[in-house]
C-alpha cells in the first residue's frame, strides 16, 4: 500500500513537473520606450478603430480611472482577475513590450514575463487577429497617454491562481486553427466572420461555457448568461417574432435600435455605442452579413407586405388589455406601463416602444426584462433620446413576477419563465452598493 502511494504520489509530481515543464515561454526582453515618430499616423488611427471594434477599452478602464489604465474586475464564477494597465507607462504598464511581445499575448495568451494569462482576456479569438492588425493595435496602445497605476490582485483561489496550470486549460479548450477564408462565402462575409471571430469576440458573450469556463462545444452562438444579463443566441434558435435580418443586425450594431426588436442595453450597449461606434459602416455591414447567413436569415425571403401583417397583429393586440380586474399583472401593465408602451394603429409609434417586439420578453432567460423593469435603460444605453425610468423602489417582487407573467403571455407564445422570484431576489441583491 505504502509503496503504491509513493508510485502515486511520484506520478502526480512527474505530471506537473511536466504541466509546469511544457507550460514554459521564455520572458522576452525589455525594449526601449518606442517613440510616437516610430508610428505613422496612419496606423495609429487604423489602431484605434481596431481597439474600438475589441472594445478594449471597456475591460481596461475603471469607471473615472485613466483610459486603458486596468484595474477592473472581470468576475468570473471561479472569482475576480483584474484587467492589466496597458498604457506604454514603463513600469507598470506595458511601454517596455516589445511588438513581439504583444502580439504574442494576443496570439497565445502570454505575459511578457513568460507566464499563461487568463482567458477572461479573450485571447482565444485575438488570436484570430492578421499580424498587420496586431502591428497596427500594437502601434496605437504605444502612443496612448501613460497612466501609472497598478491593478488589485485577483481573487482566485489555490490552485485556480496558478498560471502554469493554465496550460491545461489551453490543451482543453484553446483552439488555435486559423480562420482560412471561405472561398464559398463573399468577401463581405469573410470579413464580417473575421472581426466577429477575432477581434470582436462576439462568441465571448453570446457563446454558453462549461464549467470549467471553456466554450460549450456544438454550441456556438446559442445563448448565454453573463453577469447579470442574457446574451441571446445568435442562430436559428434565436425566439425573435421576426428574424434577424441583415437590415435590422445592421441597424442594432450601427445605432443600437431596431424596428422590430427593440433595442440594445446593458454590455451590448456599450458593444455598440463605445466599441462598434468607431468601425465602418462597410465592417458595421460585414458583421450583419455574417450573423444574417449564421441564423439562416439570408436564405428566407422576408417580405415587407409579411412583415407589415405582423406588426398589424401585434399593434392591435398592444392596447388591447382583459381580464383587468382578474388578472393583477394586466391592470399593473396599465397602471404603470401602458402610458409609455401601448400602440393602436397598424404601425408601430416607435417612440413608444412595442413590447410585443422587444427581444427582453422572448428570451428563454428573463434577466434583461428584470434588469429593464428594475433599472430602467438610461441615456447611454437604447436610443440617445429616449429614457425608460426603473421601477426598483416601486414595484414588489410579487408586482414584476405577475405583470412578467402577463406580459409574457400575452406578448409571446414562450413558456413561462419559472423561479422569477428568486431571479428578482438575486438582482436586487446584486445591486446592492
Ligand atoms: C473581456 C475583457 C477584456 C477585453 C475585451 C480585453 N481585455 Fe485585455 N485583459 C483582460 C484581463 C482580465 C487581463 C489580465 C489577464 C490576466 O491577468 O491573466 C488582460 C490582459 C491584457 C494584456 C496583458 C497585459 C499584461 O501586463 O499582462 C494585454 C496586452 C491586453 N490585455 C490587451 C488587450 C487589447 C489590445 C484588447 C482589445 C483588442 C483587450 N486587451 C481587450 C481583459 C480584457
Ligand atoms: C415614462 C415612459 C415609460 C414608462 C412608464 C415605462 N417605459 Fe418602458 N420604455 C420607455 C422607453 C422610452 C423605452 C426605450 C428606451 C430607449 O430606447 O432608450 C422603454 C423600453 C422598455 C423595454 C425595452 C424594450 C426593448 O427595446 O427591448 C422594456 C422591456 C420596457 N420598457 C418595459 C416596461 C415596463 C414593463 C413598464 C412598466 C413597469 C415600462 N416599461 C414603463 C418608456 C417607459
Ligand atoms: C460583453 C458581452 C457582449 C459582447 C462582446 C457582444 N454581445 Fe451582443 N449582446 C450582449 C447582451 C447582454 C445582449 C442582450 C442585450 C439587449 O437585449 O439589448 C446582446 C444582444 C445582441 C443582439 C440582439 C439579440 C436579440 O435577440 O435581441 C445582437 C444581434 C448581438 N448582441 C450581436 C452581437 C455581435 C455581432 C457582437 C460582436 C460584434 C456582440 N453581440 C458582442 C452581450 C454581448
Amino acid at each position: 500500500m505504502k509503496k503504491f502511494l509513493t508510485g502515486l504520489a511520484g506520478l502526480v509530481l512527474l505530471l506537473l513537473i511536466a504541466v509546469v515543464g511544457l507550460s514554459w515561454h521564455p520572458a522576452l526582453a525589455d525594449v526601449e520606450q518606442a517613440q510616437q515618430s516610430s508610428f505613422s499616423v496612419e496606423q495609429i488611427n487604423k489602431g484605434a478603430i481596431l481597439a474600438g471594434i475589441g472594445n478594449c477599452a471597456a475591460c481596461h478602464t475603471v469607471k473615472g480611472g485613466g483610459e486603458f489604465a486596468g484595474g477592473l474586475a472581470v468576475v468570473t464564477p471561479f472569482g475576480r482577475i483584474y484587467s492589466s494597465n496597458i498604457t506604454p507607462d514603463p513600469a507598470t504598464g506595458i511601454g517596455r513590450w516589445s511588438q513581439e511581445a504583444f502580439k504574442r499575448a494576443l496570439h497565445e495568451g502570454v505575459r511578457q514575463d513568460g507566464a499563461n494569462l487568463f482567458p477572461a482576456f479573450p485571447y482565444t479569438y485575438f488570436a484570430h487577429i492578421k499580424d498587420d492588425d496586431v502591428a497596427v493595435l500594437y502601434a496605437y496602445f504605444m502612443t496612448r497617454p501613460l497612466i501609472k497605476s497598478v491593478s488589485p490582485k485577483n481573487t482566485l483561489p489555490f490552485p485556480l491562481n496558478v498560471r502554469a496550470l493554465q496550460t491545461v486549460w489551453k490543451w482543453l479548450y484553446f483552439d488555435k486553427t486559423p480562420l482560412l477564408p471561405d472561398v464559398t462565402k463573399s468577401e463581405e462575409w469573410n470579413r464580417g466572420r473575421y472581426l466577429a471571430e477575432g477581434v470582436a469576440h462576439c462568441a465571448a458573450c453570446h457563446t454558453p461555457r462549461n464549467s470549467l469556463g471553456g466554450e460549450r462545444k456544438n454550441a456556438s452562438y446559442a445563448g448565454a448568461a453573463i453577469d447579470g444579463w442574457y446574451s441571446p443566441a445568435l442562430t436559428s434558435a434565436n425566439p425573435a417574432l421576426v428574424m434577424w435580418s441583415e437590415t435590422e443586425i445592421y441597424a442594432y450594431l450601427r445605432y443600437g435600435k431596431t424596428q422590430l426588436h427593440g433595442v440594445a442595453i446593458g454590455p451590448m450597449a456599450e458593444v455598440v455605442h463605445t466599441g462598434l461606434a468607431k468601425a465602418t459602416d462597410a465592417d458595421v455591414h460585414a458583421l450583419a452579413t455574417y450573423f444574417s447567413d449564421l441564423n439562416g436569415a439570408t436564405k428566407i425571403v422576408q417580405n415587407a407586405l409579411a412583415i407589415n401583417t405582423i406588426v398589424a397583429k401585434v399593434t392591435a393586440q398592444s392596447s388591447q388589455v382583459s381580464n383587468l380586474y382578474s388578472d393583477h399583472g394586466a391592470a399593473l401593465y396599465v397602471a404603470a406601463c401602458a402610458s409609455c408602451h401601448s400602440n393602436s394603429a397598424a404601425s408601430m409609434n416607435l417612440s413608444r416602444p412595442e413590447l410585443g417586439f422587444s427581444s427582453t420578453l422572448f428570451a428563454p432567460n428573463p434577466d434583461n426584462f428584470l434588469q429593464v423593469i428594475l433599472y430602467g435603460i438610461g441615456r447611454k444605453e437604447g436610443s440617445s433620446a429616449m429614457m425608460m425610468p426603473g421601477f426598483d423602489a416601486a414595484l414588489t417582487n410579487t408586482d414584476i413576477v405577475q405583470m412578467a407573467a402577463y406580459l409574457r403571455r400575452s406578448r409571446t407564445t414562450q413558456p413561462p419563465w419559472l423561479n422569477l422570484e428568486n431571479d428578482i431576489v438575486a438582482m436586487r441583491r446584486a445591486h446592492q452598493p
